[in-house]
């Protein structure tokens, strides 16, 4: 058993955390405020490879691992969640989904442009009447003979915004269920795709949240994934490996709630003394560490388990559920530490404690993946 990163991961962290604490860190209350990530982010993490980290070099990628990308999402939602949600939607959902199920000239026609960030990745499965139920889905494709004719609303859709390219699900037969789904490569910007609005939110105001509805969309028959019928387990599986990247980010909230309520409580100085000698300060430090360390221990098993090409599903759903209740349970406190200059927005602390709640929400709420845990161990 090795608990150390390898060189190249400690390498790429350094990378992560250098531009994320040097160059995002500055950055992250203006991308809140103003709800966007500016253009000179966007060029940087383009610079970086960020929008490829484990897409093969062929294909235009830095052909890293799942640990690393876990890393980058790491250090990066610890100064900015918005942006490590992007990154992960990005990579996780959309770009692993063509490098998983994608044939040759899907991946040679789509992943070099997602590997660049010409065009960012945007996952298109939940509807209004269809959330947790992903099986229920009401937007329809029908066979056309040369192209599928696609109809339908897509809600909370990460990255719609950007206009990018979507990964989109549909159903061609209803009355099949989750055997009637298809997965589509969708360009947003291909006429009858309209963008509805970008959502506002009670946190990561900075990563867009989109509305869509399609109407009488035309999608190429090459851009159909994987078959007909397979859109479900397509789904499912992507989101076995976003968890885990929703997990990574939830620990980066931790973390970065958790560095600034404890270098806040050695200088604050009430009662003549540094608020970090009072031991009801010093319960909570100590419960904040062990919550994260159980966390990152979880999130990076899962992300080595995906590594090894082993049965991941149980794990990735406890990492994104124990993190995520972490983050929460670490923002609530670091925001009591701070008292109330963590209720003021200087301190950025109750961006932390807005953030953290999403992730016990998206890619599954907390209640699917205890229903995906007992499944899987009942089976
Ligand atoms: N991994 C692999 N396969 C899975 C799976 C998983 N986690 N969960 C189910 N499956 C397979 C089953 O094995 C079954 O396969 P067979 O047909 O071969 O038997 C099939 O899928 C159907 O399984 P169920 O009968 O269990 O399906 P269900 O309809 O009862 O739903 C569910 C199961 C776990 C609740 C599933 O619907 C689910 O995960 N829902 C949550 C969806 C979700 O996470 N949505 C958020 C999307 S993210 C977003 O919208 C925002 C964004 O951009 C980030």
């Amino acid at each position: 058993m090795d608990f150390e990163f390898t060189n190249e991961e400690k390498l790429v962290r350094e990378m992560a955390r250098d531009f994320a604490q040097n160059e995002l860190k500055p950055m992250a209350s203006e991308i809140d405020i103003e709800h966007k990530i500016p253009d000179s982010i966007m060029e940087k993490l383009k610079e970086l490879g960020f929008f490829g980290v484990y897409i093969p070099e062929e294909f235009g990628g830095a052909g890293l691992d799942y640990i690393s990308y876990i890393i980058v999402i790491e250090e990066i939602a610890k100064v900015c969640a918005s942006t490590a949600v992007m990154l992960s939607v990005h990579n996780s959902l959309v770009s692993n989904g063509i490098l998983m199920f994608g044939d040759d000239w899907q991946k040679k026609e789509f992943l070099p442009k997602l590997a660049r960030g010409e065009k960012i990745g945007c996952f298109m499965l939940t509807e209004p009447e269809a959330g947790s139920d992903a099986a229920s889905i009401n937007t329809t494709c029908e066979d056309k003979g040369d192209y599928f004719l696609v109809n339908g609303n897509k809600i909370f859709a990460t990255n719609g915004g950007f206009k990018g390219l979507g990964l989109l699900f549909a159903t061609h037969d209803k009355s099949l269920r989750h055997k009637g789904m298809d997965a589509f490569i969708l360009n947003l910007e291909e006429q009858g795709v309209e963008l509805l609005r970008n959502e506002e939110k009670m946190g990561l105001r900075g990563s867009y949240t989109s509305a869509f509805a399609l109407n009488d969309v035309k999608i190429p028959k090459a851009n159909l994934l994987d078959g007909s019928g397979n859109g479900f387990k397509i789904a499912m599986e992507l989101l076995n490996g976003g968890r885990i990247s929703i997990a990574a980010q939830a620990l980066g909230i931790a973390e970065g709630a958790f560095e600034r309520a404890l270098e806040y409580s050695k200088d604050r100085k009430q009662f003549g003394k540094p608020i970090s000698s009072f031991q009801a300060i010093q319960f909570k430090l100590a419960d904040m560490a062990m919550r994260i360390e159980a966390a990152r221990l979880l999130t990076y098993r899962a992300a080595w388990l995906k590594n090894e090409h082993k049965n991941f599903i149980i794990e990735s759903a406890m990492a994104k559920t124990y993190a995520s209740e972490t983050a929460n349970y670490v923002a609530k406190e670091a925001l009591q530490i701070f008292g109330g200059y963590g209720y003021i927005t200087e301190y950025e602390i109750e961006r932390y404690y807005r953030d953290a709640k999403i992730t016990e929400i998206y890619e599954g709420t907390n209640e699917i993946q205890r229903i995906v845990i007992s499944k899987n161990l009942l089976k």
